[in-house]
């Protein structure tokens, strides 16, 4: 029998880092994984598809909405080819696999395919499609088995007409109305991509607004723009019925009032969150205690109750996010090799990936208020830039929050143009626990989006934007 120091079961974000990261410090690592390709599901049918996707469909806006204003004429019809979109999105998921495997290769990871169950604590079944099962043992195992879309118990995903965000990045035409259930994350992305390729799209979201993680400002003003975008809201609606006829799907769901509103269309996207993933780990022969909604409960060094038995990413506690996944693998690998790793948990970003682009770190102004904490906002917006004007991105802002007597940054929160990547500024300067007026000091290049992040935080010091 194969042992290992350490054996990896799940290759998503989580798993495939945490085995790198274990055989860069010198452990015999075997990793897992009962598809055919590894990855998981941000690799190949979450962040990376989803991103391809939203990046072909806005290509399409600019080109039938925006070219003419920027004096490009377009002889002849713009058309979608969705085949040849899905096909695209398929081959930069197919490269960005291929790149894990080749990852796998040069750090001398044993890759095993099939589903990993625990015969005990150190020893580990994997059982192949052909239903043979062979077994491994190892000293040390991260489990990384990750998450599965949630559903409502009312609603039958016949992953057809009622389907998953899985579903979603492979259709094979553009809805005519697609209904969203579910004003999150993926709610939004996967329905701006549709949206953009001619659906009409409705969003029944429970609460009173989208995206009700993020600071209240960034919900407005998205809210705002995808109602330009032409996209429907149906807020505060909790929906209680989602029947098929054919091609038709009708949701019913109760207003704020208590009256029932029916939605009717002919694609029903159910995007109400994600559950922890543990089927067929047989985590009982191992004793491994799980906690609410299924997560396998670890400590702050992401143990389970088991000492030889560690967790990671979507299948524990935290934020669903592949770049947190990450953060668990390497600190647990490194855990492993005696070092002391930490993470701050509250300087994790969240991005939204549709335009104009969300990101927050650190804070919400309504947090704060809960915490009775003293704080001042400098806010700044995307329209009085200069390169947001050169580039027709003008929706948005940059909103800093600091302590009101320190000035260190608490939360900075961002709607706009190329958000996502703004954002990194503001972890670096929450990391080395910078001052607004730290930021407001220091020169950023013109013109760019990233003079919003100065001019907030000159707004947080002292009330001093320059540009406004
Ligand atoms: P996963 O990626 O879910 O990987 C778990 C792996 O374990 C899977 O491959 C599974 O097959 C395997 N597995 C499960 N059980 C077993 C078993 N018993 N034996 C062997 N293998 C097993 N996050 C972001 O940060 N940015 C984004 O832009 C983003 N976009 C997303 C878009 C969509 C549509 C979705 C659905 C998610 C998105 N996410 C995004 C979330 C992100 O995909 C997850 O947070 C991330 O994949 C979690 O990583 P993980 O390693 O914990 O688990
Ligand atoms: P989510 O948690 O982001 O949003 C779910 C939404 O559904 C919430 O607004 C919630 O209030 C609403 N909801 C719940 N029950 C409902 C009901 N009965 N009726 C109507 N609305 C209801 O979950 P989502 O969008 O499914 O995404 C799952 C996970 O995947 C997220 O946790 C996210 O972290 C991750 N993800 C991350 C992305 C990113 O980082 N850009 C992109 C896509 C997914």
């Amino acid at each position: 029998m194969s042992s290992y120091d350490v054996a990896v079961i799940g290759s998503g974000p989580g798993g495939y880092v945490a085995a790198i990261r274990c055989a860069q410090l010198g452990m015999k690592t075997a990793i897992i994984e009962k598809y055919a390709t590894l990855g998981g599901t941000c690799l190949n049918v979450g962040c990376i598809p989803s991103k391809a996707l939203l990046d072909s469909s806005h290509h399409y806006e600019d080109a039938i909405k925006h070219f003419d204003t920027h004096g490009i004429e377009i002889p002849g019809e713009v058309k979608v080819n969705l085949e040849k979109m899905i096909a695209r999105k398929q081959a930069v998921v197919d490269q960005t696999i291929g790149g894990i495997d080749f990852l796998m290769k040069k750090n001398e990871i044993d890759v095993f395919q099939g589903i990993g169950s625990f015969k005990d604590a150190t020893n580990i079944n994997i059982t192949k499609e052909d239903g043979k099962v062979e077994t491994i043992q190892a000293k040390n195992t991260i489990i990384a088995t990750g998450s599965k879309p949630s559903s409502l118990p009312f609603i039958k995903i016949d992953k057809e007409r009622v389907i998953t965000s899985t579903e979603a990045l492979k259709l094979k035409e553009v809805p005519k109305h697609m209904i969203v259930i579910g004003g999150g994350v993926i709610g939004l992305e996967l329905g701006q991509v549709y949206k953009r390729l001619g659906a009409e799209v409705t969003v029944v979201e429970y609460l009173d607004r989208i995206i009700p993680g993020m600071d209240r400002a960034c919900s407005k003003e998205l809210t705002k723009v995808l109602k330009k975008q032409k996209i429907k809201f149906a807020l505060s609606h909790k929906v209680k019925s989602v029947e098929r006829n054919g091609n038709e799907v009708v949701v019913k769901a109760d207003n704020k009032k208590g009256e029932e509103v029916t939605f009717t269309g002919d694609y029903c996207l159910v995007a109400v969150g994600r559950h922890a993933y543990t089927d067929g780990l047989n985590l009982e022969a191992a004793g491994v205690k799980q906690e609410e909604r299924g997560r396998v409960a670890v400590n702050e060094h992401l143990q389970t109750n088991v000492p030889n038995i560690y967790a990671i990413g979507d299948v524990i506690k935290g934020a669903m996010l592949a770049h947190k996944a990450e953060e668990e693998g390497t600190l647990v690998a490194e855990v492993l090799a005696g070092q002391k790793p930490h993470i701050d948990y509250n300087l994790i970003p969240g991005v939204v990936y549709t335009w104009p682009e969300v990101a927050a770190v650190g804070k919400t102004e309504e947090q704060l208020k809960e915490a009775g904490v003293d704080y001042k906002v400098g806010q700044f917006p995307m329209r009085a830039l200069g390169r947001a004007r050169a580039s027709m991105d003008i929706d948005g802002f940059v909103k800093i929050i600091a302590d009101k007597k320190t000035d260190e940054v608490l939360g900075v929160h961002m709607v706009g143009a190329r958000v996502a990547d703004l954002i990194s500024e503001a972890v670096v300067a929450m990391e080395f626990r910078a001052s607004a007026e730290d930021i407001a000091r220091m020169s950023h290049a013109h013109p760019t989006y990233a003079e919003a992040v100065k001019e907030a935080a000159l707004g947080a010091t002292e009330d001093r934007s320059i540009h406004m």
